[in-house]
């Protein structure tokens, strides 16, 4: 059950794409500056927000930073923009450090956040965006450095922060067991040599917020929500989602014969399994999304 990480970005594309908040774009649309911004995403993998964002009209020309810690995803990154530009009939060229969409200049930075927080930037950008990344990061030991990357005042768009409820229906026997351990999993996992995350980042990122000078202006829930269409298919690439979603489940959890019986585990993926191939696996999230200013 190994998968291909850039696949799985690709393929949450259209699970984010129903799943943002519409109210806290809006607040975002209201927040962006007139003319070329600065737009920084942090952990933007392969590039997905950029495209959404285009194609949604919300950027359109400037300069757009891809900042990520997978030298890997930002190489694909390239190349799945090139191939996304290109079916829009957009003129896209190679730069040294990115490409050129249209009137947008994208540059891919290959950075470990918090190494790139403690390396100090002068070049601040005019909006900063992290979409499925903060619940990845210790966010109150990062969060006053990612805000003084932005200009005084400057907008943040914080969205996909995942909020400790994953629901599979049909219901399982094992489900709050294996829920229960993989959470525990998320709040003590350690990444880059860093905490890396919690699984209630969501509804701890309004008082986070606030203590880091910059309360949310708009927030809301973006979860997730996959299932299959009355033919039993799985919206584009949407089963691949689901299945990578269980095989971290798995990665998380086989080694961890302490929280979770190993048998117990293999009946709840074997049976979430088959449900996902007969199209009978619901998938849901719950998530949240944010919106405001740095402090001015
Ligand atoms: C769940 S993915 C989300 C990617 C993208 N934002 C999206 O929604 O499609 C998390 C991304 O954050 C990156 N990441 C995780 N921890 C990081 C860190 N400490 N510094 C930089 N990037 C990081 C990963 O490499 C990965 O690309």
């Amino acid at each position: 059950m190994a998968f291909d990480y850039a696949r799985y970005l690709a393929a949450k594309a259209t699970v984010d794409d129903r799943a943002l908040n519409r109210h806290v774009l809006a607040e975002l649309r209201r927040l962006l500056p007139a003319g070329t911004p600065r737009v920084l995403e942090v952990g933007a993998g392969l590039g997905t927000m950029v495209a959404r964002l285009m194609d949604w009209g919300a950027v359109g020309a400037g300069e757009y930073i891809l900042l990520d810690a997978d030298q890997h995803l930002l190489d694909c990154s390239r190349r799945w923009l090139c191939d996304w530009a290109a079916a829009r009939g957009l003129r896209s060229d190679p730069l040294p450090d990115g490409l050129q969409v249209g009137e947008l200049r994208v540059r891919l930075v290959h950075a470990e956040l918090g190494s790139y927080l403690e390396a100090g930037h002068e070049a601040l950008a005019d909006v900063l965006i992290a979409n499925a990344v903060l619940d990845l990061v210790d966010v109150p030991a990062v969060l006053p450095g990612l805000l003084r990357l932005l200009v005084p005042g400057g907008a943040y768009w914080f969205t996909i922060n995942y909020d400790g409820e994953s629901i599979f229906m049909p219901g399982h026997p094992h489900d709050d067991k294996v829920m229960r351990a993989y959470h525990r999993d998320m709040d003590e996992r350690i990444r880059y040599g860093r905490p890396a995350g919690e699984s209630q980042t969501g509804r701890r990122l309004f008082h986070y917020l606030r203590a880091a000078g910059a309360p949310a202006l708009a927030a809301g829930s973006s979860d997730w929500v996959v299932s299959a269409s009355p033919d039993g298919n799985y919206q584009g690439d949407e089963a691949y989602f689901v299945g990578s979603i269980l095989s971290t489940i798995k990665n998380a959890l086989q080694a961890r014969q302490d929280r979770v019986d190993p048998g117990d585990l293999a009946d709840w993926l074997a049976a979430r399994g088959r449900q996902l191939a007969a199209g009978e696996l619901v998938y849901l999230a719950h998530q949240l999304d944010f919106a405001g200013r740095a402090p001015g």
